[in-house]
């Protein structure tokens, strides 16, 4: 068992903040999963599972067991007409994921190219991006239960997927997540409902052709983070009552709006935050991106309360200007490694 002590974290989280663990081990199986946990559980320390770290926020300082999940491998499950399920090593880099189901002919995560992050975090928030989310195609998933102390799987039904949300967000405590069973379809069936797509592929319908305009399209909106350090979309897009929405309609006609289930509508933060005067906009080290208003960039060796002051002073414009509470999407973290909530206005505040 290789633990380490006063390790830097800023290479492994993708805002770039400066984090020092008093523990840390990188784990490559299951059986050393069950050794990181018997060590944190002698030494009373809180465990922390790092994954890609490109949807997290962390203190300078962390006093808790690191445990940087490094599980490879894929694995053929079973095989029909229709469809393969493959088993794949919550280590593994997504992207690279994407991109190997499109050369094996495996179709449906086509959309999700490019999105930063290991496959393991991919249920957890229920990645997603257009029009499609990872959850529509994991058929299980297989984690350590924390309370139950076994390895066990879980259906992606039971998972209860939906917008950024799943069942693993509930009790971030519960599960180790250890690897994911996707079920890809063998032929395509190509997703261009979203915006920019339809056009983008009209010339070559083809899966991979799919796969390399959405590459373009978010290289093109999103900052890579080894130039400009970030996170994705930092808030949530929010969804309001069908009410709300056409209250804010009469003022605002152009704010983007998707309409959902249940007579509700989801409206794009990334528009909210550009009207109210935060695209490219800094307050000191950290501000909102320049082609992208939603994404917030650290520009100069932030820290966690860098990013908050600036988050919470869009946070608060965007409340002055529409009356609607933005989520952030990156997890919080305390120093001892545990889950925190975000601030979130629900009032005035003056
Ligand atoms: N918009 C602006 N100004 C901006 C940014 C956006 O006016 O600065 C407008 C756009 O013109 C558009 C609308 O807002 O009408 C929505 O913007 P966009 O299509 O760029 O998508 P998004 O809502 O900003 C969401 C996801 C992204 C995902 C894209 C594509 C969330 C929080 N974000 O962004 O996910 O890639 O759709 O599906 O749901 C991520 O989660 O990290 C992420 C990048």
């Amino acid at each position: 068992m290789n633990i380490q002590t006063q390790i830097q974290l800023k290479p492994f989280n993708t805002l770039s903040l400066d984090v020092i663990t008093s523990h840390y081990m990188k784990v490559q199986s299951q059986n050393e999963l069950i050794e990181a946990l018997a060590f944190a559980e002698e030494n009373q320390l809180n465990v922390m599972v790092l994954s890609g770290g490109s949807n997290m926020l962390l203190p300078k300082e962390i006093n808790a067991l690191v445990i940087h999940m490094d599980i490879q491998g894929f694995e053929d499950i079973t095989e029909d007409a229709e469809s393969k399920t493959i088993r794949v090593g919550a280590g593994q880099v997504w992207h690279d994921f994407v991109l190997w189901t499109t050369s094996q002919n495996l179709y449906g995560l086509q959309n999700l190219a490019l999105i930063p992050g290991l496959v393991g975090a991919s249920p957890v928030q229920n990645i997603g991006a257009y029009g499609v989310e990872a959850g529509e195609f994991i058929n299980s998933v297989q984690v350590y239960d924390r309370y139950s102390k076994e390895f066990r799987s879980i259906l992606g039904a039971d998972c209860h997927f939906s917008y950024r949300h799943s069942i693993f967000k509930d009790d971030p405590n519960k599960y180790i997540i250890v690897s994911v069973e996707f079920k890809l379809l063998k032929q395509p069936q190509l997703k261009l409902n979203y915006g920019d797509l339809k056009n983008a592929v009209a010339e070559d319908q083809t899966a991979l052709n799919l796969q390399n305009q959405v590459i373009q399209i978010r290289k093109a909106k999103l900052p890579d983070p080894k130039e400009f350090p970030n996170v994705g979309s930092f808030f949530k897009n929010p969804v309001v009552d069908y009410s709300i929405y056409l209250q804010l309609a009469e003022k605002f006609p152009n704010l983007p709006h998707y309409p959902q289930p249940n007579n509700q509508v989801k409206i794009a933060a990334g528009w909210l935050i550009d009207q109210s005067g935060w695209k490219g906009k800094k307050l000191g080290v950290v501000g909102m991106f320049q082609k992208q208003a939603l994404v917030l960039v650290n520009y100069a060796n932030a820290n966690l309360e860098d990013v908050q002051n600036t988050y919470k002073a869009v946070q608060h414009d965007v409340y002055a200007k529409f009356g609607v509470s933005l989520e952030p999407e990156p997890v919080l973290y305390n120093e001892l490694g545990l889950i925190r909530t975000h601030h979130v206005i629900t009032e005035h505040t003056g």
